[in-house]
């Protein structure tokens, strides 16, 4: 099933924030777990490979449609992240445990990004993925992102739902093809 587009937004500037790090919120999760969402920086790169280290194989390869890059692929991601074009949030627990992480990026500077999100095995299905994707779009819109796109296997049931979600509350187009799916997230 392919699903119409809608109309793109005009390319608008990035809106420019005042720095890196601007987003900062807490939330409680539904088993009464607290977590800290912030933007990570080049700081976090400890807590980033710890996370990376501790991921379930199964998870990397649902979050990247395959194969995982190597960790240093992953950590120079990091240094590139600046608040407008590259932005990744991270869900940290009270021990300071990098505990879920959703990012987008974009390649220019027209209102569109790629996003991508995974949550630590041991925090699944407690509505973080929720809560980080509600976060996420929130951040891109401030950023002036008009489209937010994402790629996953048709048989990752909880991202179909995640997104399933998303688009009670706003336009998500969907189209698949051999397996994969793609969405699109309108954010107006
Ligand atoms: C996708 C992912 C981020 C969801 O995180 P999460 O914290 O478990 O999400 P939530 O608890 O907010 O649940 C989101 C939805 O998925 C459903 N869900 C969660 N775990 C599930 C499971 N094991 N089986 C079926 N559905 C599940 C929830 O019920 C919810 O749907 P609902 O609103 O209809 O009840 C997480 O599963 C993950 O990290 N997966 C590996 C990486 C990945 O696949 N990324 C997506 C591609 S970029």
């Amino acid at each position: 099933m392919t699903a119409t587009l809608s109309a793109r937004a005009p390319a608008a500037r990035p809106r420019s924030r005042t720095a890196v790090g601007a987003f900062h919120c807490t939330h409680r999760l539904d088993d009464g777990r607290r977590v800290v969402v912030r933007e990570l920086n080049s700081d976090d790169a400890d807590a980033l490979a710890e996370a990376f280290r501790r991921a379930d194989p199964a998870d990397l390869h649902r979050r990247f449609l395959g194969w995982p890059p190597p960790l240093g692929v992953i950590l120079r991601h990091l240094h590139h992240t600046d608040g407008t074009h590259h932005v990744a949030l991270g869900a940290f627990d009270d021990d300071g445990s990098l505990v879920g992480v959703a990012q987008f990026d974009r390649s220019n500077d027209e209102p569109e990004a790629e996003f991508a999100i995974e949550v630590d095995r041991g925090w699944k299905s407690h509505r973080l993925g929720s809560l980080l994707l509600t976060d996420l779009l929130a951040d891109a819109r401030q950023c002036g992102i008009r489209h937010l796109t994402a790629t996953y296997f048709l048989d990752n049931v909880p991202i179909v739902r995640l997104l399933r979600d998303v688009g009670t509350v706003m336009h998500v187009s969907t189209s698949y093809d051999a397996g994969i799916g793609s969405a699109d997230i309108d954010l107006g």
